[in-house]
């Protein structure tokens, strides 16, 4: 289906206070220690990024890459690991940075996988959580926001790989409009 931007969901200057504030939170619940951020590539990078820079502490990253299987506006729920890190997380605070949290099937498999290879703690920070959409119980520790289910672009989330560039976070609606 042909699809088109639609109104901002949530604007730049919004999102920049929220990772501020995750930042300082996470500052605060890891003091004295030195948070990994694993990013989850593609769509974490941006926000990993920024929030790397917004925590007060010596913090590191690193990445890894899943796909579900498949492509369109809905995940699969096959999740296959496409690249790995390039660090070990023995006995790291490791946190996961996700974009997104749709059915939790992502985020569910990449808890197991990260939790076997014995990291001091594992928490998960998402920028957007579609709720709704639940089909996986996930323990989430930092949110930026609670979203709708609505397919959203830009700030690193894409449709057909564009539109990652996008500063602000929109809306994609479908091209013609029925009225
Ligand atoms: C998105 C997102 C999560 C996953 C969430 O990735 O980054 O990894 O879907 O969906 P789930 O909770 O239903 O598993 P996507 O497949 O769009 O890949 P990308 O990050 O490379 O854009």
């Amino acid at each position: 289906m042909d699809r088109r931007l639609g109104r901002i969901l949530i604007s730049r200057d919004e999102i920049s206070a929220r990772v501020t504030e995750l930042g300082e939170a996470i500052g605060r619940d890891y003091q004295g220690r030195s948070p990994l951020l694993v990013g989850v590539l593609k769509g974490a990078l941006v926000f990993t990024a920024d929030l790397l820079r917004a925590i007060p502490l010596p913090g590191a990253m690193d990445f890894m890459a899943v796909s579900s299987y498949g492509a369109g506006t809905r995940s699969s729920g096959v999740v296959r690991l496409t690249a790995d890190l390039a660090l070990s997380i023995e006995g790291r605070d490791v946190i996961i940075v996700e974009d997104v949290i749709d059915s939790g099937r992502t985020i569910s498999y990449l808890r197991r996988n990260l939790a076997t290879r014995h990291p001091r703690s594992l928490a998960l920070c998402v920028l957007l959580d579609k709720v709704s959409r639940r089909e996986v119980d996930v323990d989430v520790d930092y949110v930026g926001f609670v979203i709708p289910d609505e397919f959203v672009v830009g700030y690193g989330l894409d449709f057909d790989g564009l539109h990652r560039n996008l500063a602000d976070l929109a809306v994609l609606e479908p091209a013609t409009v029925q009225v």
